[in-house]
């Protein structure tokens, strides 16, 4: 039988549509919250919220983008044991430039998997977020040279779509799908696991402002299965599933949670 560890989570983007409701869950399962945005104000009126549930809620207001991130988290850290990392923090292609979103997106998520994992106790679990359009990337190449950069840092094969942000978007989000697989095996060697989730279209602020701007987005959601955008918590119920000793045996995947689109597309072939 697995012990199920006490640890603090650190949820990142925990002030946006998906980090919230992850934040809520594990404040009800009474855990210490390490909780991760740009804005103090947001972070502290919801940690003022999550208090009497969760016990110890401490707030880390800083662009993840930032070299020194992870040294942040570490000293907000303190000396708790981590149980559990839900990275949410994220920009989609209407948010920046291609090189900001494939820096917030892959490099930052890179840097502070790398810098937590030797602060996970046994048993723990680092959740980050991928995305359906990391499967709507078609060309063999393309992908052989994104598992090529995350495996060895040549970024020839990706530097050529660093001008175009739906591009850099897609490509971070399926480099974050190389990256679980590829450390699955560090993690693993200590006891933890890895995974990720591909949201389809989920109605939060990213979610509806995306769908807004993108006439072939608006069509996409009218074709989903569920007949329906997601929401934020069915997200974060995974991303609780995922952390639980439930799924003692998921790591180094990409579990998709999205009504069955990418399905339908790839039998329409
Ligand atoms: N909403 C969707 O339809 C959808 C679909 C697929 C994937 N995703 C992915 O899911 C994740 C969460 O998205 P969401 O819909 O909750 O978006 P959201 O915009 O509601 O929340 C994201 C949060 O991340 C924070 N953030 C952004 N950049 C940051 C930075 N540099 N430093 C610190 N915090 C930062 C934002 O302030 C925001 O609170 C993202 O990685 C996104 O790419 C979303």
């Amino acid at each position: 039988m697995s012990t199920v560890p006490s640890g603090t989570v650190v949820i990142t983007g925990a002030a946006g549509g998906m980090g919230r409701p992850a934040a809520q869950r594990f404040a009800a399962q009474g855990r210490p919250l390490l909780l991760c945005d740009l804005d103090a104000e947001r972070l502290e009126a919801l940690a003022e919220e999550l208090r009497p549930a969760a016990g110890r809620v401490d707030i880390l207001a800083a662009d993840i983008a930032a070299e020194d991130y992870p040294a942040q988290v570490i000293a907000a850290l303190g000396d708790a044991p981590l149980y559990a990392l839900v990275h949410t923090a994220g920009l989609s292609p209407t948010m920046s430039d291609a090189r900001r979103i494939f820096a917030v997106n892959y490099h930052a998520t890179e840097r502070l998997v790398a810098a937590l994992l030797p602060r996970f106790e046994a048993g723990g679990c680092a959740v980050l977020i991928s995305s359906v359009s990391a499967y709507m990337l078609a060309d063999p190449a393309l992908l052989t040279s994104i598992r090529d950069f995350v495996q060895t840092g040549n970024d020839e094969g990706i530097a050529g779509f660093m001008d175009n942000p739906g591009m850099s978007y897609a490509i971070s989000k399926r480099a974050v799908i190389n990256f679980v697989e590829r450390e699955a095996p560090a993690f693993g060697a200590r006891s933890l696991r890895i995974a990720s989730i591909a949201p389809g279209f989920i109605d939060t602020p990213m979610g509806r402002a995306e769908a807004e701007e993108n006439a072939q987005l608006r069509g996409l959601i009218t074709m989903v299965p569920q007949q329906r955008m997601g929401h934020g918590d069915e997200i974060a119920s995974v991303a609780e599933f995922l952390c639980s000793p439930a799924a003692s045996y998921i790591s180094g995947t990409d579990i998709r949670v999205d009504g069955g689109i990418i399905g339908l597309l790839s039998m329409k072939g």
